[in-house]
């Protein structure tokens, strides 16, 4: 298993460009199931988890081409509604492949996608949506057999904005008959960006960053040529990475609105941030001031996706922080880890307290998730003599290039 070794201390220098979101990507490729004609789509991201959905969309008959982030896919041919289950195991976002295949071929067959490192993931809020549009379900042997005769628009109101739920409904209602209406859906950007898509393509989507999304069925679609939105959750990466080592950079390619929890966190602990042409500059005080309080929310509220990431900051910061994770119930598995590098937190369910040391230290860690494993490398910068990341295959789901990014800002970080 491939391993980081980073040596800290370092100070961080120089531009960098984030490329599209991962989170935008993947249900984009679904969505290229709408249509029969080609679809090109920019800045996407070269990501574990969009090569094993790439991988998904040719097993059921899609012909895909890579040229560097670019992807041209010819969903023609396709003509299986089976999704393998080697991949729904690796890539739990797959689920997100059922409202498309649904909307394209009025069955599916995907195996239960159950839970992942960051909790149980339910998706009944998923199958109650489909099954409003007219999906019949069979739940049997951890497959998830649906077929719909006809599809047809409902009223659906989600019990929680849940982000794949409001995006696998969007999926299935494009193509069916009459109107549905999606209420309490996510606002996520990623949400407007899919809506975006599936417009470019012919569909009529409006609503998708409000709380009311509302789907006009069409019967087929087009082409289309589309450039993913910028990945925020890299570029709030970034941000922190600069934080938590005193360091001064810039990052192009940003969505400022779509990072806006994050700078105003990143403001409380003291750096000053500047936005100017698509592009963010930070530059951060010798010492972070610790923020009193944060609880992830949905968007526009602090991402989840962004804690580990803030925490990592944390315990470099002065004075007593706290952090309470809302979302998913297994999100602090970075916490043992961070502690082995001397970092001062409690946990008690949900809530964590951080207690700012000086510097971190070095130690042997393990990344367990995605997010969190990209807060230990930031630690990682931090702290005093080397440190080492194992199990780097969670980053890599999430983050291109993320050591020759860092390097080329002057970090001490390779591959092992
Ligand atoms: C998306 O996951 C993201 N993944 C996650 O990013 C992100 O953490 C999450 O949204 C929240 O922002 C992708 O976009 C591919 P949810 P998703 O459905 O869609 C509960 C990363 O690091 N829930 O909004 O699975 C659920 O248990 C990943 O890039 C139900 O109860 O998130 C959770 O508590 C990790 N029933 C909450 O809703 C359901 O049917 C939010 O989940 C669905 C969800």
């Amino acid at each position: 298993m491939a391993k980081y070794r980073i040596r800290g201390e370092q100070k961080l220098e120089g531009d960098i460009r984030v490329k599209g979101a991962k989170n935008s990507a993947l249900p984009v490729l679904a969505a290229v199931l709408l249509s029969e004609k080609p679809v090109i789509l920019h800045d996407i991201p070269k990501l574990i988890d969009i090569d094993n959905m790439v991988l998904i969309l040719s097993s059921i008959g899609c012909k895909i081409k890579r040229e560097g982030n670019t992807l041209i896919v010819d969903p023609s041919s396709v003509n299986s509604w089976v999704i393998p289950d080697k991949y729904v195991k690796e890539i739990r976002s797959s689920i997100v492949m059922l409202g498309a295949v649904l909307a394209r071929m009025k069955k599916a067959l995907i195996t239960y996608p159950g839970g992942c490192e960051i909790g149980q993931r339910p998706i009944n809020l998923h199958l109650q949506g489909l099954k409003k549009l007219g999906v019949k379900i069979n739940d049997s042997h951890g497959y998830l057999e649906c077929q719909a005769d006809r599809l047809v628009g409902a009223n659906i109101h989600l019990d929680y904005p849940s982000v794949g739920a409001t995006e696998n409904i969007m999926l299935a209602a494009t193509k069916a008959e009459g109107t549905t209406v999606i209420r309490n859906a996510a606002k996520e950007p990623e949400i407007i960006d899919l809506q975006n898509f599936i417009n470019s393509m012919g569909g009529r989507v409006a609503g998708a960053g409000s709380n009311t999304i509302t789907i006009k069925g069409v019967e087929s679609f087009h082409g289309s040529e589309y450039r993913v939105l910028p990945d925020r959750i890299v570029a709030g990466t970034y941000l922190a990475a600069a934080a938590i080592t005193g360091s001064e950079i810039t990052i192009s390619n940003v969505n400022f609105e779509h990072i806006q929890s994050m700078v105003t966190k990143l403001r409380e602990a003291g750096c000053s941030i500047i936005n100017f042409n698509n592009s963010v500059r930070i530059k951060a005080p010798t010492r972070l001031r610790a923020i009193e309080h944060t609880k992830t929310y949905p968007y526009p509220g602090f991402p989840t996706d962004m804690q580990a990431l803030l925490m990592s900051m944390l315990t470099v910061a002065q004075g007593t922080s706290i952090i309470t994770e809302n979302i998913f119930e297994n999100r602090f598995k970075h916490v043992p880890e961070m502690i082995r590098m001397g970092a001062n937190i409690r946990t008690e369910g949900k809530i964590a307290v951080i207690q700012g040391v000086n510097r971190l230290k070095g130690a042997q860690v393990n990344a367990s998730d995605l997010r969190g494993g990209a807060a230990l490398v930031l630690a990682g910068l931090n702290a005093e003599g080397e440190t080492i990341v194992e199990n780097i295959h969670h980053i890599d789901r999430g983050y291109e290039g993320l050591e020759q990014k860092l390097r080329s800002l002057g970090a001490d970080i390779e591959r092992l």
